[in-house]
């Protein structure tokens, strides 16, 4: 056979793999939201709102940004930096006004958000939005939570887009990624424990989002389900997120109810390591729940042996 020939078929054959290759990556990266018939009728209750709101550290990414003139900075309207390894993100207005907020959302929009990652466009959102975490929150919750943002003032602060290279191909690429995070099942209670560990269980691996820096991750940055909360590289790239595993046995604690007044109060009672890397945040916003479920959170930690079971994930049963 002659050579050019030979490299025409050569060259036919990359262009048909290089099609399928396209074609498969459209496909597997379309997105599948949820659609409005799969959400429940539900009056929200706008107290267990405002306390997911704390629990899950909302304010912490959607703060305005400093020095934004008339900006309350308790308020969710968005806008400050958040620097991550792939570039900075603006993370956006929560908030119900109209055009730059979430004044036009329905709820199924909320929940594809929240659980699924998605945009009301159907966009992917980055996974510095900790969405595969908060897809282990019962949708009843999710409800009661966007029925809080929905009766927040309304600021008019319009959405910054990222600063991330190639962000609308890498936004399409991310919908691959959730194919392998998001394959687990969502988090379900262990009959075998009581109500305040089952409690503390689900705060941990769904709204607290504790899991997006203390569980290790893979080459492909998935969360390590078989080390769970078992501490590594911090995910911002800087420095290390200590383990939760095995908190009294290795004497950071003396108990529940220690670990419970940390968790309230933090470095100001003389208790160490709970300042730096994001969690004086997280902190602050768990000392803003009631007393009891900063206990369960608390139960739940010290339960975990220092050496994670094999096999044992976060969802749906955290219970090794
Ligand atoms: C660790 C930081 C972080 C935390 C904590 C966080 N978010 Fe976000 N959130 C983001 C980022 C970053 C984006 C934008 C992602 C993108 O552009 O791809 C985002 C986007 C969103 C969006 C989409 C907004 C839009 O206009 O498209 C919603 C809704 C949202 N977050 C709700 C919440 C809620 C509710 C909480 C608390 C339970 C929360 N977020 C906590 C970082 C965070
Ligand atoms: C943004 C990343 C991040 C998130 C989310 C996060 N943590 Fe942390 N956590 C850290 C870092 C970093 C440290 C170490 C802080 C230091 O050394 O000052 C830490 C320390 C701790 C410690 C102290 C450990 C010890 O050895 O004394 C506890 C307890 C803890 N976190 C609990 C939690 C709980 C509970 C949650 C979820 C509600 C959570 N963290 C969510 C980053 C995080």
């Amino acid at each position: 056979m002659s050579g050019p020939s030979r490299a025409k078929r050569a060259a036919v054959a990359a262009v048909v793999v290089a099609t399928a290759g396209a074609a498969a990556f459209w496909l597997l990266t379309a997105p599948r939201p949820l659609a409005p018939s799969a959400i429940p009728a539900h009056t929200p209750d706008l107290a267990n709102g405002e306390l997911l709101f704390h629990a899950g550290s909302c304010i912490s990414c959607h703060r305005p940004a400093k020095g934004t003139p008339g900006a309350d900075p308790a308020l969710p309207s968005g806008g400050a930096p958040f620097k991550t390894p792939v570039g900075t993100f603006y993370p956006q207005n929560l908030t119900p006004d109209d055009a730059t907020g979430l004044g036009r959302w329905r709820p199924v929009d909320f929940v594809n958000a929240m659980t699924r990652g998605l945009s009301p466009s159907g966009r992917h959102y980055f996974p510095a939005f900790p969405y595969p975490s908060y897809r282990n929150v019962r949708t009843t919750d999710l409800l009661d939570l966007f029925g809080y943002l929905r009766s927040l003032p309304k600021v008019v602060s319009p959405e910054r887009p990222p600063d991330v290279p190639f962000a609308r191909v890498a936004r399409r690429g991310v919908g691959l990624w959730d194919l392998l995070a998001l394959r687990g099942p969502r988090f379900s209670p262990d009959p075998a424990r009581d109500a305040s560990w089952n409690r503390g269980a689900y705060l941990v691996a769904g709204i607290g989002h504790c899991g997006e820096c203390h569980t290790p991750r893979n080459l492909l940055m998935v969360p390590e389900r078989s080390r769970w909360l078992a501490g590594g590289p911090h995910p911002s790239g800087e420095g290390e997120v200590p383990s939760l595993r095995g908190l009294v046995a290795r004497k950071r604690y003396k108990d529940a109810a220690d670990l419970t007044l940390a968790l309230q109060n933090g470095e100001t009672f003389g208790y160490d390591r709970l300042s730096s890397g994001g969690m004086g945040e997280i902190q602050e916003n768990l000392s803003l729940l009631p007393d009891a479920d900063v206990r369960a959170i608390a139960d739940y930690l010290v339960s975990l042996p220092q050496a994670p079971v094999d096999g044992a994930g976060a969802a749906p049963r955290p219970s090794r």
